[in-house]
């Protein structure tokens, strides 16, 4: 028999709802966030974290901006009563910032809950139990009125106990646990008893939280759950409606999307998805696609980076590398048309910044978040020209033409291969140098002059080791020109200029200009640059590289005869 067998499984039973109306919505602004990591984020830690980890993550969640943190349960466990205990002693909640413990709906618990909230300013007290036919059948072998009654006495007692503090601003607090699971009609009746207790309409704070404790449908089946509970709780205005869940197939930020289209007023979640089995809704993730729409997230994900070695600290968890917007390689391209989109992405960006970002491939200004642009395009044997180009420009403020580009792209993807390596900024820039920038022996440029009469350009020049008597004498429309018919007249041949490019450079190097030229000479090419204080030296120099790798230095035809001799030329 085959183990894996899907014929094991059921499919879930979506409720009808055709009068849907979440699809047509659009989320506008944040919703009220409840973190959880403290609680749901802990608990599902093979090592709890401790009270000193704990309050590091608390200080972390409140400088972030949540204002709704659950700290833990703490009748449960002694390290969360004493957490609570500490934050409250200790005075180390910010005014602003409520406080949310979980208990079950049971008397005991439920004191020593308040127990250990003595003192506080405001808090939320979470009281749940599950709703869901496995559970009633299985787990508490009751029926829907027997789980009904575990609800109505948890809410009694909450209000019970909350009324001895008086001095404590309350919020209340119920999740219908496995709402997704549960006959949405038997979910509804439940919260109506606690309601019918806690009295919203009278005054009473009261959240309703509507957890996927188990994802177990498409989000949208979870939207349409949202949508029929919220379209059928009275008093839904006096309610604030909560949404928790889980990612067990993948889709918890998503299920929380569609929530919030649907109704739900308030997300609980955790930092990078910490949880249960495969985690709770990632808070970090829901907020960034808020804010990469241009809707403030109302939490600060300005420095990930911190938030990150916090969290590694404290849970011990780490962070994959493609987690969404805060992974290490998420803002890095390798591949070459990636790059070359992204290059000429950032310039349109740069030149038109009113419009926005619209930047192939890169959701965000990595900037953004504190990443440098030297992590977006990194090279190696998948990279192109694109990516060797946005090198230069990005390090050494050369904007390399595209023919210039694919070559070295050529050399630097044969390094990478050879090496299985990536390649580095400062690799890309040596190989740049040693392959075009070589003066080759005995084309060195030693001085020169050059003048204009009416359209003509004169150019003469010396090479070091030229003999003092000797110059190069040429004439065209232009300098490049002028160059090629000096060495024409010299060597007898004639080199062709595919290809020439002069720029300055404000940053990178030392040298203002930079000229570059590929040539061709009897089928042969090369391409030469030079750097240099001015662009005409900068420009016969490359040219004088070009040719000097196409011709041999010794077969010197000769001296065109009409060709003044002169030292110190230039
Ligand atoms: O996942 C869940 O259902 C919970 C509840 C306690 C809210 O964590
Ligand atoms: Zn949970």
């Amino acid at each position: 028999m085959n183990r894996f067998d899907h014929r094991k499984y059921r499919p879930f039973e979506p409720i009808s709802k055709p009068d849907r109306r979440w699809p047509d919505k659009r989320i506008t602004q944040a919703p009220r966030w409840a973190s959880v990591d403290l609680r749901d984020g802990n608990q599902a830690l093979s090592r709890p974290m401790n009270v000193e980890q704990k309050l590091e993550f608390f200080d972390l969640l409140i400088a972030i901006g949540c204002k709704e943190i659950e700290v833990g349960f703490p009748a449960a466990s002694q390290p969360d009563f004493d957490f609570v205990r500490r934050i409250i002693e200790e005075q180390r909640i910010p005014e602003d910032v409520s406080i949310q413990v979980l208990t079950q709906a049971r008397e005991d618990l439920i004191a020593r809950t308040f127990e250990a909230l003595r003192g506080v300013n405001k808090a939320i007290v979470h009281v749940y139990n599950s709703t869901n036919p496995v559970q009633r059948e299985q787990v508490f072998r009751l029926d829907r009125a027997g789980v009904m009654d575990i609800a109505r006495r948890g809410a009694r007692w909450v209000k019970k106990y909350a009324e001895q503090f008086p001095a404590t601003e309350w919020t209340f607090e119920y999740s219908p646990e496995s709402f997704s699971q549960t006959e949405p009609d038997f979910a509804l009746d439940v919260c109506n008893a606690v309601n019918a207790i806690w009295q919203p309409r009278e005054g009473q704070s009261v959240i309703i939280n509507l957890p996927a404790t188990v994802e177990s449908s498409t989000p949208n089946v979870f939207a349409d759950q949202v949508e029929w509970f919220c379209d059928n709780l009275p008093d839904r205005e006096y309610v604030c409606i909560s949404v928790h869940t889980h990612n067990d197939r993948g889709s918890a930020v998503a299920a929380s999307e569609l929530a919030i289209l649907a109704g739900a007023d308030r997300v609980e979640g955790t930092l990078f998805g910490n949880g249960e089995r495969t985690g709770n809704m990632d808070i970090i993730t829901l907020a960034m696609n808020l804010y990469s729409q241009g809707i403030d997230p109302r939490l600060d994900f300005s420095d990930p980076q911190r938030i990150l070695s916090c969290y590694r600290r404290c849970t011990g968890m780490p962070v994959h590398p493609r987690h969404p917007w805060v992974g290490k390689w998420v803002y890095t391209a390798f591949s070459g048309s990636h790059q070359d989109a992204i290059r000429k992405g950032m310039r349109h960006y740069r030149s038109q910044p009113e419009n926005g970002w619209q930047v192939p491939y890169l959701p965000i200004d990595p900037a953004d978040i504190g990443r440098r642009y030297e992590e977006v395009v990194r090279i190696n044997s998948q990279s192109g020209k694109g990516g060797v180009a946005h090198v230069l420009e990005r390090d050494y403020g050369i904007d390399a033409p595209a023919w210039l580009a694919r070559e070295l792209s050529r050399i630097v993807q044969a390094e990478s291969e050879a090496s299985g390596e990536e390649v580095p900024s400062q690799r890309i820039y040596a190989n740049f140098q040693a392959h075009f920038c070589v003066m080759p022996e005995s084309w060195r440029l030693a001085g020169y002059a050059i003048s204009r009469i009416g359209q003509r350009v004169e150019v003469r020049f010396q090479l070091e080791g030229d003999d003092k008597d000797s110059s190069w004498q040429g004439y065209g429309r232009g300098l490049v020109e002028a160059l090629v018919d000096a060495i024409t007249r010299r060597k007898r041949q004639h080199l062709k200029i595919e290809y020439f490019d002069q720029q300055a450079l404000t940053r990178g190097t030392d040298a203002q200009a930079l000229a570059i030229v590929r040539t061709q000479l009897n089928g042969a090419h090369a391409t030469a640059a030079a750097f240099s204080n001015d662009t005409a030296s900068a420009t016969i120099q490359c040219v004088l590289s070009a040719a000097g790798r196409l011709m041999a230095s010794d077969n010197d035809e000769g001296m065109e005869g009409d060709v003044p001799r002169r030292a110190n030329i230039g």
